[in-house]
């Protein structure tokens, strides 16, 4: 038998949650980091499902290597799966992994799922989401990505908006944070940017439309987050989602919004759901180097023991800080934000 001193110290790794580009990343640097140091990375598959349903994987060197440029997760991950009113049979099935320690790259689901079955587990969190809208993290790894979609995508769809003499709503994810249509929307110099938190008045969006048209422009880009409403009316959900930490799908508002223009401006109108798309492409250059940096902070804290924390990037660089940090409700654009000036000094409608 292998005495205390000899024996291999051993890590789970889980992904939770949507996908983001850049998890394939934190993977790879976490295991080709630890796996130097003698450190077993065991990977558990589909999230939550993988620990009820005792599935995971030995990820060794070779299984990871290249991985870091690829959309999705090697290990699969799952927004469904809880822990609520299984806690006990949670606690028992990861005991039995014999882990020393679990590393889970997640959002909020995640971690607020693991703290009620954490009692005893050493835990160190990575925060994800393409959203951008977890608290104690400047950002989130997969943000660059999805922006990078939204921004392509309304500067391709220019061409057909002006060829047809239309207006084109581009419809962006985000939930109730409107990051990813504002980064997005502003790297393509949108000419209308539509975000949950600043609810915009249907008679300013007319008279604007109506000026652009007046001024003998042929085609418009408007970009919308998903969870956007005129002020005083509500958020359009789509559907829900049985047993996600975050029930609501937000969806529709952009087809809504087209009939609306041409009923009202008489300008045609045509809508495009970027939906999935936004999540699943290989991570940009920015986030590749975030999450090598963040996984390999991570094999840090795992090798000086410093558990219990999420590495997160504030100031300029990746930190670590109190789990609880990334756990606060969403961190939403604040309406007078310095992105929302910009976009007003370059004339954008916000
Ligand atoms: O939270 C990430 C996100 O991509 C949101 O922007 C979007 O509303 C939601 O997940 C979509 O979830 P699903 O993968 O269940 O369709």
């Amino acid at each position: 038998m292998m005495s205390a001193e000899l024996k291999r110290r051993r890590i789970g790794l889980l992904t939770g949650g949507g996908d983001a580009p850049g998890l394939n990343g934190i993977i790879e640097s976490v295991v080709r980091a630890l796996s130097g140091q003698g450190i077993e990375v065991v990977g558990i598959q589909d999230g939550f499902e993988g620990i009820f349903e005792n599935r995971h994987l030995l990820l060794t060197r070779d299984r990871v290597l290249g991985s870091h440029a690829q959309a999705g997760t090697l290990l699969g991950t799952s927004n469904k799966s809880g822990t609520r009113g299984r806690e006990s049979e949670f606690h028992e099935k990861l005991s039995a992994l014999n882990l020393d320690g679990l590393i889970a790259a997640g959002g909020d689901g995640t971690f607020a799922g693991l703290q009620k079955v954490a009692q005893g587990l050493k835990l160190i969190g990575v925060p994800k989401t393409i959203d951008n809208d977890l608290e104690g993290t400047d950002v989130t790894f997969g943000y660059d990505t999805a922006c990078a979609v939204v921004s392509e995508s309304i500067d391709a769809l220019r061409a057909t908006a002006d060829a047809h003499r239309r207006v084109l709503v581009v419809e962006a994810m985000g939930r109730t944070a409107g990051w990813i249509a504002l980064g997005g929307g502003l790297a393509a110099y949108a000419d209308a940017i539509l975000i949950p938190e600043r609810p915009f008045s249907r008679d300013a969006l007319r008279e604007f439309l109506l000026q652009k048209k007046g001024e003998g422009r042929r085609g418009l880009m408007i970009v919308a987050s998903e969870g956007v409403a005129a002020e005083g009316e509500s958020a359009s959900v789509a559907f829900k989602v049985a047993g996600s930490p975050q029930a609501e799908r937000f969806g529709g508002f952009s087809e809504r919004l087209a009939r609306w223009i041409e009923e009202e401006v008489d300008w045609e109108s045509r809508h495009v759901v970027l939906g999935h798309l936004q999540r699943s492409r290989p991570p940009t250059t920015t986030d590749r180097f975030l999450t090598l940096a963040m996984g390999i902070e991570v094999a840090n804290m795992v090798l000086e023991d410093d558990w219990n924390k999420a590495v997160v990037y504030r100031q300029g660089r990746v930190q670590r800080a109190p789990i609880g940090d990334i756990m606060k409700p969403a961190r939403l654009v604040k309406p007078d934000h310095r992105w929302v000036k910009m976009a007003q000094m370059l004339g954008i409608f916000i």
